[in-house]
């Protein structure tokens, strides 16, 4: 009659995987209760954490359910409580936490028609919602867990690919906002063949390195020759905490979705935590509030807890 999930926070882009590239984080997440209710449709009853609406249209969990509620035929509906630990414009998929929540939930509760990543599909319409474009490499990684490549957003082809044991993630997140449509929109809709070649080298690299736990591979291809250098600015001192974490012996090291969270991949949790310091002694020096954040690469996704 009821479920209460833990709703990943994600890392999407991954430096050189701009709206393709996306992993999971372990331990820092939503909570959610779905139940079953008499009524049909779906009732958002709950938020704590964030002041977010309570009308379903306007909720990205409520947006995402109701996608998926139209495939089935059901005489029930849900009643849905959200308990936000991830903030909203943080970079960490606080958006796509809600809407995978929503429809793991309720695939579960009616019997798990879909896979989790045909539930992809559903939870998108979320992200829609939340930032006006229909990208999954948030979603796909807080459903199906571990890494994962949107080979094609239109077909949705997901590929969710093995990591090395020891990869760890730090991110860091400067307690900003930032709005990931605003963010969107100061990219450049094209790209030069120089650049799109650097990076289609650094994805390849990536995804062969995390195949074959070749860490300095894996480090070597964390670059982003695109979106970066024009999201950068935005984010406080984000040269001198990416500056910090390669020098305190991250593998690699960039922007975590649209920011401002900065993210960096190392191996083994005593390097990651030495990267946390690193980057912790950055803002320590000024008056921005952070979170930080040490976790291991989350293999299952969102879960019954
Ligand atoms: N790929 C997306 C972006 C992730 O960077 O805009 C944020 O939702």
């Amino acid at each position: 009659m009821e479920i209460k999930l833990f709703c990943p926070a994600t890392i999407a882009n991954l430096s050189c995987g701009f709206d393709v590239m996306g992993l999971c984080l372990d331990g820092v997440g939503d909570e959610m209760i779905i139940r079953k209710s008499d009524l049909k449709g779906i009732r958002i009853t709950k938020i704590e954490g964030a002041d977010l609406p309570l009308e379903t249209e306007k909720n990205v969990a409520g947006v995402a359910g109701l996608a998926l509620l139209n495939e089935l035929d059901l005489d029930f509906g849900f009643e849905i409580e959200i308990y936000k630990k991830i903030k909203a414009g943080s970079g960490i998929g606080s958006s796509s936490a809600s809407a995978a929540g929503a429809v793991f939930g309720i695939n579960e509760l009616a019997g798990k028609p879909f896979t989790r990543k045909e539930l992809v599909q559903f939870a998108m319409q979320g992200e829609v919602l939340a930032s006006g474009s229909a990208h999954a490499d948030n979603v796909a990684p807080a459903l199906c867990g571990g890494f994962t490549i949107v080979r094609s957003s239109n077909s949705l082809d997901i590929i969710r690919i093995e990591s090395p044991n020891e990869l760890y993630a730090t991110v860091i997140h400067p307690q900003i906002e930032l709005k990931t449509s605003e963010m969107r929109a100061v990219l450049q809709p094209m790209v030069s063949l120089k650049s799109a070649i650097t990076q289609w080298g650094n994805v390849g690299g990536l995804v062969a390195g995390l195949y074959t736990s070749d860490y300095d591979l894996i480090g070597r291809s964390l670059h982003d020759d695109i979106v970066e250098p024009l999201r950068g600015k935005f984010i406080p001192h984000f040269d001198q905490v990416k500056q910090a974490a390669l020098n305190s012996g991250a593998l690699g090291s960039g922007i975590s979705g649209s920011g401002p969270s900065i993210f960096a991949l190392s191996r083994g949790i005593e390097n990651a935590n030495k990267v946390a310091e690193a980057m912790r002694n950055i803002f320590n020096g000024t008056e921005i509030p952070y979170e930080i954040h040490v976790s291991k690469i989350n293999a299952e996704g969102v879960k019954i807890i």
